[in-house]
């Protein structure tokens, strides 16, 4: 199966190699060439990141064909149609299918896999412990036994994330935390004021469109709950909960970090229900809230998190309750669905 650097095919040139695969299949070949997988070195996000931890470990899951080696030519193919497709060499692994169900007219020889199908295509890559030999190995990325825990633990995550082409095939987009539409899908979000100093609001995921947690994938992504103030001051109060896998905080220049809680949507209770209290100078006030998805790239003094792009799930007004309607008027606004980094 398709797994991190170092690649044990012996005599192979795997940028000549891949050339050839974009060549003969070039809408895959597009598609993926605007993917994170092909970015995957060479995305700013995690330039930055590695600038401050530039470890060999990393370039062997962002840069898997070049690995320690620094060769730019191999770095900018981050993870390639081989890394995934010609993992042991000669043949090429595909999916399992039906026989007569077509790929017969390859001119190149097949290995079909029900392995390749499900998701252990991408388990070594999305699933994996800190770099350091704790007694108790500490895992940086759970998605896979996310998934296996989740609703849609039959589902494969090829079912999800590499959708059928109108025309035959795969999508290779791999689209995900940047696709502000499909994540405002699957998280069904209420709000409301019980009293005037209380803010309610309810997160519900559809555990069957989402196969592990959400936020999944990098240790540091969360989801921030916030209302803040109409206060006419220039520093609005803001109250704010972050629904995350906490970390204590690593030594300067240390990655090791221990996860002290995990509250993501889809560990624990769903619906999650977030009851934040205001500052009792609001309670005479509207205000406004907001859940967005933050991908973070680094902690910084104060607990502070340094966010470098997201999505707005939900947002809008809520006035003080008693004094008319009570008022969810944003909600599924028209506001950019991204914004920040890319
Ligand atoms: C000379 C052209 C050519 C080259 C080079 C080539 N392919 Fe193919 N490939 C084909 C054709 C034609 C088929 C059969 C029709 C189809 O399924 O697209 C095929 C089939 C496949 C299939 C099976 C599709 C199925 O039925 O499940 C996979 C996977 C695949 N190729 C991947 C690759 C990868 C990865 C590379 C590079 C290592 C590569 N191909 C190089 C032409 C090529
Ligand atoms: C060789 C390692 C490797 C394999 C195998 C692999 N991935 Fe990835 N994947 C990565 C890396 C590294 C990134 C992060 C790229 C970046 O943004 O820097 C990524 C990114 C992604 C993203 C985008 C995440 C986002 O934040 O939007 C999705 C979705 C994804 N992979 C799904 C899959 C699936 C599904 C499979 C199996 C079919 C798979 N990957 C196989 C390494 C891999
Ligand atoms: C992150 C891993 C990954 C990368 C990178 C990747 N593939 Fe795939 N590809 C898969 C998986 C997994 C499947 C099978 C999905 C299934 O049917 O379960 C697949 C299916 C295919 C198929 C058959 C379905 C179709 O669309 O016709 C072809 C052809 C193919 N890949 C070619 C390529 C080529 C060419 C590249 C590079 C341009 C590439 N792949 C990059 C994982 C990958
Ligand atoms: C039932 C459908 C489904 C399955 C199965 C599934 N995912 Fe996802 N995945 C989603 C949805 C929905 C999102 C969130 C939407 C988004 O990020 O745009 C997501 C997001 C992600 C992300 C981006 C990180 C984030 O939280 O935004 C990664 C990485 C990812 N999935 C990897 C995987 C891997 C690896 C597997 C298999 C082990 C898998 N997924 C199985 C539906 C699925
Ligand atoms: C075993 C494979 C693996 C290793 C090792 C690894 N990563 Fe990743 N990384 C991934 C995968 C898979 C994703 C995609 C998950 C997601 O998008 O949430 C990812 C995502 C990221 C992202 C988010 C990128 C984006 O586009 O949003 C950053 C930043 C990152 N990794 C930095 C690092 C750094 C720094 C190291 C070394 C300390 C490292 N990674 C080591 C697999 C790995």
């Amino acid at each position: 199966m398709p797994h991190p650097a170092p690649q044990a095919r012996a005599g192979v040139d795997a940028l000549a190699r891949n050339a050839e695969c974009e060549s003969c299949h070039p809408e895959v070949a597009d598609e993926w060439r605007a993917s994170l997988h092909a970015e995957a070195f060479t995305v700013r996000e995690f330039q930055h990141a590695f600038r401050s931890e530039p470890l060999a470990f990393c370039r062997s899951c962002h840069a898997p064909e070049a690995g320690p080696a620094k060769e730019p030519a191999l770095e900018a193919i981050g993870v390639a149609c081989v890394t995934c497709h010609l993992p042991e060499g000669e043949r090429v692994l595909a999916a399992a299918r039906p026989a007569g169900a077509g790929g017969g007219a390859a001119p190149h020889p097949l290995a079909r896999s029900e392995r390749f199908a499900s998701d252990e295509a991408c388990a070594a890559c999305h699933e994996f412990t800190f770099p350091d030999r704790r007694p108790v190995p500490e895992f940086m990325q759970t998605t896979v036994r996310e998934h296996r825990r989740s609703a849609a633990a039959e589902r494969p995550c090829a079912d999800c994330h590499m959708p059928e082409r109108p025309g035959g095939g795969r999508s290779h987009a791999f689209h995900a935390s940047r696709d502000g539409a499909w994540m405002r899908s699957v998280v069904a979000i209420e709000a409301s004021r019980p009293t005037a100093e209380e803010v309610e609001i309810r997160l519900e995921l559809d555990a069957a469109a989402v196969g592990h947690a959400l936020p999944t994938g990098d240790l540091f992504r969360q989801i921030s709950v916030e209302a803040r103030s109409t206060r006419r001051s220039l520093r609005p109060l803001t109250v704010r909960r972050v629904l995350a896998r906490h970390w204590s905080a690593g030594g300067p220049g240390s990655i090791h970090r221990e996860e002290l809680a995990d509250d993501r949507l889809g560990v624990g209770d769903n619906p999650r229900i977030v009851r934040l209290t205001l500052d009792p100078a609001d309670a005479a006030l509207a205000v406004r809230w907001r859940v967005r998805y933050e991908r973070v790239e680094s902690f910084v003094a104060g607990g502070e998190a340094l966010v470098v792009g997201g999505v707005v799930l939900g947002e809008g007004l809520l006035e003080v309750p008693g004094d008319g309607v009570v008022e969810d008027a944003e909600r599924g606004s028209t506001r950019p669905s991204y914004e920040g980094g890319r």
